[in-house]
Protein backbone atom coordinates (compact mmCIF):
# COMPACT_ATOMS: atom_id res chain seq x y z
CA UNK A 1 0.00 0.00 0.00
CA UNK A 2 0.88 3.63 -0.02
CA UNK A 3 -0.11 5.64 2.60
CA UNK A 4 -0.62 8.86 1.72
CA UNK A 5 -2.90 9.71 4.94
CA UNK A 6 0.21 10.86 7.44
CA UNK A 7 -2.49 13.97 9.07
CA UNK A 8 -5.43 11.29 9.76
CA UNK A 9 -2.69 9.34 11.69
CA UNK A 10 1.20 7.73 11.31
CA UNK A 11 2.31 4.19 11.60
CA UNK A 12 4.11 3.66 15.18
CA UNK A 13 7.50 3.79 14.80
CA UNK A 14 9.35 0.50 15.60
CA UNK A 15 11.54 2.41 17.95
CA UNK A 16 8.34 3.73 19.95
CA UNK A 17 7.25 -0.07 20.38
CA UNK A 18 10.48 -1.28 21.88
CA UNK A 19 10.06 1.64 24.49
CA UNK A 20 6.59 0.95 25.08
CA UNK A 21 6.74 -2.82 25.27
CA UNK A 22 8.58 -3.37 29.02
CA UNK A 23 5.42 -1.20 30.24
CA UNK A 24 2.63 -3.61 28.89
CA UNK A 25 4.52 -6.76 29.53
CA UNK A 26 6.60 -6.32 33.03
CA UNK A 27 6.31 -2.36 34.34
CA UNK A 28 2.72 -2.48 34.99
CA UNK A 29 3.04 -1.21 38.38
CA UNK A 30 0.13 2.20 38.77
CA UNK A 31 2.56 4.86 39.09
CA UNK A 32 0.58 6.16 42.00
CA UNK A 33 1.69 3.10 43.72
CA UNK A 34 4.94 3.69 46.13
CA UNK A 35 6.60 0.47 45.95
CA UNK A 36 9.60 -0.21 43.11
CA UNK A 37 7.07 -1.07 40.42
CA UNK A 38 5.06 2.11 40.81
CA UNK A 39 8.14 4.32 41.27
CA UNK A 40 9.46 3.14 37.88
CA UNK A 41 6.22 3.69 35.97
CA UNK A 42 5.85 7.17 37.31
CA UNK A 43 9.48 7.91 36.89
CA UNK A 44 8.82 6.84 32.75
CA UNK A 45 5.81 9.12 33.14
CA UNK A 46 8.38 12.27 34.20
CA UNK A 47 11.17 11.21 31.44
CA UNK A 48 8.03 11.36 28.45
CA UNK A 49 6.76 14.47 30.10
CA UNK A 50 10.59 15.76 29.63
CA UNK A 51 10.89 14.89 26.01
CA UNK A 52 7.49 16.31 25.22
CA UNK A 53 8.43 19.49 26.70
CA UNK A 54 11.94 19.33 24.62
CA UNK A 55 10.16 19.33 21.46
CA UNK A 56 7.12 21.45 22.22
CA UNK A 57 9.50 24.23 23.64
CA UNK A 58 7.75 24.29 27.55
CA UNK A 59 8.77 22.84 30.49
CA UNK A 60 7.78 19.54 31.83
CA UNK A 61 5.97 21.33 34.77
CA UNK A 62 3.31 22.68 31.85
CA UNK A 63 2.30 19.39 30.27
CA UNK A 64 -0.76 17.61 31.29
CA UNK A 65 -0.76 14.24 29.45
CA UNK A 66 -4.76 13.41 28.13
CA UNK A 67 -6.36 10.27 25.95
CA UNK A 68 -5.50 12.57 22.91
CA UNK A 69 -5.75 15.98 20.93
CA UNK A 70 -9.91 15.80 21.51
CA UNK A 71 -9.40 15.64 24.99
CA UNK A 72 -6.99 18.34 24.74
CA UNK A 73 -8.92 21.20 23.15
CA UNK A 74 -12.14 20.01 24.48
CA UNK A 75 -10.19 20.92 28.09
CA UNK A 76 -8.61 24.07 27.08
CA UNK A 77 -12.46 25.17 25.95
CA UNK A 78 -13.45 23.67 29.47
CA UNK A 79 -10.85 26.44 30.86
CA UNK A 80 -13.65 29.63 30.32
CA UNK A 81 -15.22 31.20 33.22
CA UNK A 82 -18.85 31.05 33.16
CA UNK A 83 -21.08 32.70 30.48
CA UNK A 84 -17.53 33.97 29.31
CA UNK A 85 -17.15 34.65 25.30
CA UNK A 86 -15.43 32.39 23.15
CA UNK A 87 -13.96 32.94 19.59
CA UNK A 88 -12.73 30.30 17.04
CA UNK A 89 -11.90 30.47 13.53
CA UNK A 90 -13.84 28.99 10.89
CA UNK A 91 -11.28 26.09 10.18
CA UNK A 92 -10.68 24.37 13.01
CA UNK A 93 -10.95 21.10 13.64
CA UNK A 94 -14.41 19.37 14.70
CA UNK A 95 -13.14 18.75 18.37
CA UNK A 96 -12.88 22.60 19.04
CA UNK A 97 -15.92 23.49 16.56
CA UNK A 98 -18.09 21.03 18.51
CA UNK A 99 -16.95 21.61 21.87
CA UNK A 100 -17.64 25.53 20.92
CA UNK A 101 -21.33 25.17 19.81
CA UNK A 102 -21.56 22.92 22.63
CA UNK A 103 -20.55 25.72 25.15
CA UNK A 104 -22.30 28.37 23.31
CA UNK A 105 -25.51 26.29 24.05
CA UNK A 106 -24.77 27.21 27.63
CA UNK A 107 -24.69 30.69 27.17
CA UNK A 108 -20.80 31.21 26.07
CA UNK A 109 -21.26 33.88 23.79
CA UNK A 110 -19.41 32.57 20.23
CA UNK A 111 -17.50 35.01 17.47
CA UNK A 112 -16.62 33.25 14.50
CA UNK A 113 -13.11 34.33 13.02
CA UNK A 114 -13.09 34.43 9.12
CA UNK A 115 -10.57 33.03 7.21
CA UNK A 116 -9.55 34.49 3.18
CA UNK A 117 -9.36 31.97 0.28
CA UNK A 118 -6.16 31.12 1.28
CA UNK A 119 -7.17 29.77 4.78
CA UNK A 120 -5.48 32.92 6.43
CA UNK A 121 -6.54 34.58 9.03
CA UNK A 122 -5.88 38.23 8.38
CA UNK A 123 -4.72 40.71 11.01
CA UNK A 124 -7.94 43.27 10.45
CA UNK A 125 -10.38 40.46 12.23
CA UNK A 126 -8.03 39.92 15.05
CA UNK A 127 -8.03 43.95 15.45
CA UNK A 128 -11.89 43.32 15.27
CA UNK A 129 -11.64 41.13 18.26
CA UNK A 130 -9.82 43.21 20.41
CA UNK A 131 -12.32 45.92 20.28
CA UNK A 132 -14.51 43.95 21.75
CA UNK A 133 -12.76 41.25 23.63
CA UNK A 134 -14.25 37.81 24.28
CA UNK A 135 -12.22 35.55 27.13
CA UNK A 136 -10.41 32.96 24.85
CA UNK A 137 -9.63 32.55 21.50
CA UNK A 138 -8.49 29.72 19.91
CA UNK A 139 -6.80 28.95 16.29
CA UNK A 140 -5.40 26.48 14.89
CA UNK A 141 -1.11 26.42 14.39
CA UNK A 142 -1.61 24.20 11.52
CA UNK A 143 -5.01 22.55 9.65
CA UNK A 144 -5.11 19.12 9.37
CA UNK A 145 -6.73 19.69 5.75
CA UNK A 146 -4.77 22.12 3.76
CA UNK A 147 -2.08 22.40 6.19
CA UNK A 148 -2.11 26.12 6.13
CA UNK A 149 -0.11 27.57 9.00
CA UNK A 150 -1.74 30.45 11.39
CA UNK A 151 0.95 33.46 12.34
CA UNK A 152 0.17 32.43 16.40
CA UNK A 153 2.64 34.21 17.61
CA UNK A 154 1.71 37.64 16.03
CA UNK A 155 -2.15 36.88 16.63
CA UNK A 156 -0.91 36.22 20.41
CA UNK A 157 1.07 39.03 21.20
CA UNK A 158 -2.22 41.71 19.57
CA UNK A 159 -4.88 39.30 21.89
CA UNK A 160 -2.87 39.02 24.80
CA UNK A 161 -2.25 42.95 25.15
CA UNK A 162 -6.01 42.68 24.71
CA UNK A 163 -6.33 39.91 28.15
CA UNK A 164 -7.55 37.98 25.96
CA UNK A 165 -6.32 34.52 26.58
CA UNK A 166 -4.86 31.88 23.66
CA UNK A 167 -5.34 28.53 22.52
CA UNK A 168 -3.86 27.21 19.66
CA UNK A 169 -4.48 23.20 18.45
CA UNK A 170 -0.91 22.70 17.94
CA UNK A 171 -1.80 18.45 16.98
CA UNK A 172 -0.89 18.91 12.83
CA UNK A 173 2.15 21.43 13.93
CA UNK A 174 4.16 19.07 16.25
CA UNK A 175 7.01 17.21 15.34
CA UNK A 176 6.39 19.06 11.56
CA UNK A 177 7.96 22.38 12.08
CA UNK A 178 9.54 24.15 14.80
CA UNK A 179 7.42 24.76 17.47
CA UNK A 180 8.17 27.00 21.16
CA UNK A 181 5.13 26.98 23.22
CA UNK A 182 7.15 29.60 25.13
CA UNK A 183 7.65 32.01 22.33
CA UNK A 184 3.99 31.49 20.84
CA UNK A 185 3.18 33.08 24.01
CA UNK A 186 0.05 31.29 23.61
CA UNK A 187 -1.87 30.38 27.56
CA UNK A 188 -2.92 26.54 26.02
CA UNK A 189 -1.62 23.98 23.42
CA UNK A 190 -2.79 20.88 22.29
CA UNK A 191 -0.46 18.06 21.26
CA UNK A 192 -1.36 14.79 20.04
CA UNK A 193 0.53 11.48 20.07
CA UNK A 194 -0.60 9.58 17.03
CA UNK A 195 0.46 12.53 14.75
CA UNK A 196 4.35 12.27 14.96
CA UNK A 197 4.81 7.99 14.85
CA UNK A 198 3.20 7.55 18.70
CA UNK A 199 0.46 5.47 19.62
CA UNK A 200 -3.39 6.14 19.56
CA UNK A 201 -5.13 7.41 22.59
CA UNK A 202 -2.41 9.75 24.13
CA UNK A 203 -1.96 13.60 23.83
CA UNK A 204 -1.42 16.57 25.65
CA UNK A 205 -2.38 19.61 26.68
CA UNK A 206 0.20 22.57 27.54
CA UNK A 207 -0.55 25.12 29.95
CA UNK A 208 1.03 29.06 31.03
CA UNK A 209 -0.35 28.94 34.27
CA UNK A 210 -1.80 25.43 36.06
CA UNK A 211 -4.10 27.58 38.19
CA UNK A 212 -6.02 28.93 35.39
CA UNK A 213 -6.89 25.49 33.82
CA UNK A 214 -10.14 23.45 35.01
CA UNK A 215 -10.37 19.86 34.94
CA UNK A 216 -12.63 17.86 32.48
CA UNK A 217 -12.64 14.67 35.25
CA UNK A 218 -12.34 14.27 38.97
CA UNK A 219 -10.86 11.34 40.51
CA UNK A 220 -7.54 10.28 41.99
CA UNK A 221 -5.50 13.39 42.02
CA UNK A 222 -3.85 12.41 39.01
CA UNK A 223 -1.61 15.09 36.54
CA UNK A 224 -1.98 17.68 39.42
CA UNK A 225 -5.70 17.09 39.98
CA UNK A 226 -6.28 18.55 35.57
CA UNK A 227 -6.70 15.13 34.64
CA UNK A 228 -7.92 12.51 37.08
CA UNK A 229 -7.52 8.77 36.11
CA UNK A 230 -4.79 5.80 35.93
CA UNK A 231 -2.37 6.82 33.44
CA UNK A 232 -1.65 5.50 30.37
CA UNK A 233 1.71 4.39 31.06
CA UNK A 234 2.88 2.47 27.81
CA UNK A 235 1.15 5.11 25.56
CA UNK A 236 2.24 8.39 27.54
CA UNK A 237 6.00 6.92 27.52
CA UNK A 238 5.74 6.31 23.66
CA UNK A 239 4.39 9.47 23.10
CA UNK A 240 7.48 10.54 24.87
CA UNK A 241 10.00 8.69 22.53
CA UNK A 242 8.20 9.83 19.28
CA UNK A 243 8.57 13.20 20.63
CA UNK A 244 12.99 12.59 21.22
CA UNK A 245 12.83 11.05 17.51
CA UNK A 246 11.02 13.94 16.09
CA UNK A 247 13.15 16.53 17.60
CA UNK A 248 16.48 14.67 16.47
CA UNK A 249 14.92 14.05 13.23
CA UNK A 250 12.57 16.99 11.97
CA UNK A 251 14.94 18.46 10.03
CA UNK A 252 16.03 15.76 7.96
CA UNK A 253 12.63 14.48 7.80
CA UNK A 254 11.81 17.77 6.84
CA UNK A 255 14.04 17.71 4.11
CA UNK A 256 12.82 14.84 2.91
CA UNK A 257 9.12 15.94 3.04
CA UNK A 258 9.60 19.36 1.08
CA UNK A 259 11.28 17.27 -1.75
CA UNK A 260 8.70 15.29 -2.08
CA UNK A 261 5.61 17.43 -1.92
CA UNK A 262 7.67 19.96 -4.45
CA UNK A 263 7.90 17.00 -6.80
CA UNK A 264 4.30 15.94 -6.06
CA UNK A 265 2.98 19.74 -6.57
CA UNK A 266 5.03 20.14 -9.85
CA UNK A 267 3.79 17.08 -11.60
CA UNK A 268 -0.02 17.48 -10.04
CA UNK A 269 0.24 21.06 -11.81
CA UNK A 270 0.94 19.31 -15.48
CA UNK A 271 -2.81 18.15 -15.17
CA UNK A 272 -5.19 20.52 -16.60
CA UNK A 273 -7.95 20.25 -14.29
CA UNK A 274 -6.22 20.46 -10.90
CA UNK A 275 -6.10 23.44 -8.36
CA UNK A 276 -3.76 23.44 -5.11
CA UNK A 277 -5.40 24.50 -2.32
CA UNK A 278 -3.87 27.06 -0.44
CA UNK A 279 -0.53 27.11 -2.39
CA UNK A 280 0.65 30.81 -1.97
CA UNK A 281 -0.07 30.17 1.94
CA UNK A 282 3.31 28.87 4.51
CA UNK A 283 1.68 25.43 4.74
CA UNK A 284 3.10 21.89 6.61
CA UNK A 285 5.61 20.34 4.57
CA UNK A 286 3.95 17.34 4.18
CA UNK A 287 0.76 18.24 3.15
CA UNK A 288 -1.21 18.99 -0.05
CA UNK A 289 -4.66 19.07 -0.89
CA UNK A 290 -5.70 19.83 -4.41
CA UNK A 291 -9.44 19.80 -6.39
CA UNK A 292 -10.20 18.01 -9.19
CA UNK A 293 -12.56 19.83 -11.72
CA UNK A 294 -15.72 17.64 -12.55
CA UNK A 295 -14.29 14.81 -10.19
CA UNK A 296 -16.22 13.80 -6.83
CA UNK A 297 -12.85 13.73 -4.52
CA UNK A 298 -15.04 10.20 -2.67
CA UNK A 299 -14.78 8.80 -5.59
CA UNK A 300 -11.78 9.04 -6.81
CA UNK A 301 -10.63 8.59 -3.65
CA UNK A 302 -12.18 5.06 -3.79
CA UNK A 303 -10.58 4.20 -7.04
CA UNK A 304 -7.34 4.86 -5.72
CA UNK A 305 -8.08 2.68 -2.95
CA UNK A 306 -8.76 -0.26 -5.15
CA UNK A 307 -5.18 0.49 -6.54
CA UNK A 308 -3.48 0.28 -3.37
CA UNK A 309 -3.63 3.99 -2.50
CA UNK A 310 -4.50 5.68 0.58
CA UNK A 311 -5.41 9.13 0.69
CA UNK A 312 -8.13 11.78 2.34
CA UNK A 313 -10.86 13.82 0.97
CA UNK A 314 -11.03 15.75 3.79
CA UNK A 315 -10.67 15.43 7.71
CA UNK A 316 -11.49 11.82 8.34
CA UNK A 317 -14.74 12.96 9.89
CA UNK A 318 -16.19 15.22 6.89
CA UNK A 319 -15.56 12.34 4.79
CA UNK A 320 -17.11 9.62 7.16
CA UNK A 321 -20.86 12.17 6.43
CA UNK A 322 -19.60 12.51 2.87
CA UNK A 323 -20.39 16.45 3.54
CA UNK A 324 -18.39 19.57 1.77
CA UNK A 325 -15.65 20.01 3.99
CA UNK A 326 -16.54 23.44 5.97
CA UNK A 327 -12.89 24.15 6.32
CA UNK A 328 -13.29 24.43 2.34
CA UNK A 329 -16.52 26.36 2.35
CA UNK A 330 -15.08 28.79 4.92
CA UNK A 331 -12.28 29.18 2.48
CA UNK A 332 -14.21 30.41 -0.11
CA UNK A 333 -14.96 27.13 -2.03
CA UNK A 334 -17.92 26.18 -3.66
CA UNK A 335 -19.54 22.91 -2.67
CA UNK A 336 -18.96 21.17 -5.55
CA UNK A 337 -15.27 22.22 -5.32
CA UNK A 338 -14.70 21.07 -1.86
CA UNK A 339 -16.17 17.88 -2.79
CA UNK A 340 -13.87 17.47 -5.68
CA UNK A 341 -10.63 18.04 -3.19
CA UNK A 342 -8.00 15.35 -1.87
CA UNK A 343 -5.37 15.58 0.41
CA UNK A 344 -2.35 14.21 0.04
CA UNK A 345 -0.71 13.90 3.71
CA UNK A 346 3.13 12.80 3.42
CA UNK A 347 5.40 10.77 5.72
CA UNK A 348 8.76 10.41 6.70
CA UNK A 349 8.64 6.68 5.26
CA UNK A 350 7.38 8.02 1.80
CA UNK A 351 9.50 7.85 -1.35
CA UNK A 352 10.02 9.32 -4.78
CA UNK A 353 8.62 6.40 -6.35
CA UNK A 354 5.49 6.04 -4.45
CA UNK A 355 4.88 10.12 -5.71
CA UNK A 356 5.61 9.30 -9.36
CA UNK A 357 3.70 5.94 -9.25
CA UNK A 358 0.39 8.19 -7.68
CA UNK A 359 0.96 10.32 -10.34
CA UNK A 360 0.78 8.07 -13.31
CA UNK A 361 -2.07 6.40 -11.32
CA UNK A 362 -4.19 9.83 -10.78
CA UNK A 363 -3.59 10.76 -14.28
CA UNK A 364 -4.44 7.07 -15.79
CA UNK A 365 -7.60 7.80 -13.48
CA UNK A 366 -8.37 11.31 -14.73
CA UNK A 367 -8.09 10.29 -18.29
CA UNK A 368 -11.22 9.91 -20.39
CA UNK A 369 -12.05 6.04 -21.16
C1 LIG B 1 -5.94 19.62 14.04
C2 LIG B 1 -6.40 18.46 14.87
N1 LIG B 1 -6.83 18.69 16.11
C3 LIG B 1 -7.24 17.69 16.90
C4 LIG B 1 -7.26 16.39 16.46
C5 LIG B 1 -7.75 15.30 17.36
O1 LIG B 1 -6.66 14.57 17.88
P1 LIG B 1 -6.90 13.08 18.44
O2 LIG B 1 -7.13 12.19 17.27
O3 LIG B 1 -5.62 12.77 19.18
O4 LIG B 1 -8.06 13.14 19.36
C6 LIG B 1 -6.84 16.11 15.15
C7 LIG B 1 -6.90 14.74 14.61
O5 LIG B 1 -7.11 14.52 13.44
C8 LIG B 1 -6.39 17.18 14.34
O6 LIG B 1 -5.98 16.98 13.09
Amino acid sequence: MIYFDHNATTPLDERVLDAMLPFLKDFYGNPSALYRHGRLARSAIDTAREQLAALCGATAAQVIFTSGGTEANNMALTCLPDQAGLAISTVEHPSITESAQALSRLAHPLTLIGVDNQGLIQSEAIEQLCLKPPHLVSIMLANNETGVIQDIARYAESLKAASIQVHTDAVQALGKIPLSFKQLHVDFMSLSSHKIYGPKGCGALVVADISATKPLFFGGGQERGLRAGTENVAAIVGFGKAAELALTECSARNAHLLYLRHLLEQALCTVPSVTILAQTAERLPNTLMFCVAGVDGEMLLMRLDQKGVAVSSGSACASAGGKPSPVLLAMGLSEQQAKSALRISLGKSNTEAEILKFIDLLKGLLSPV
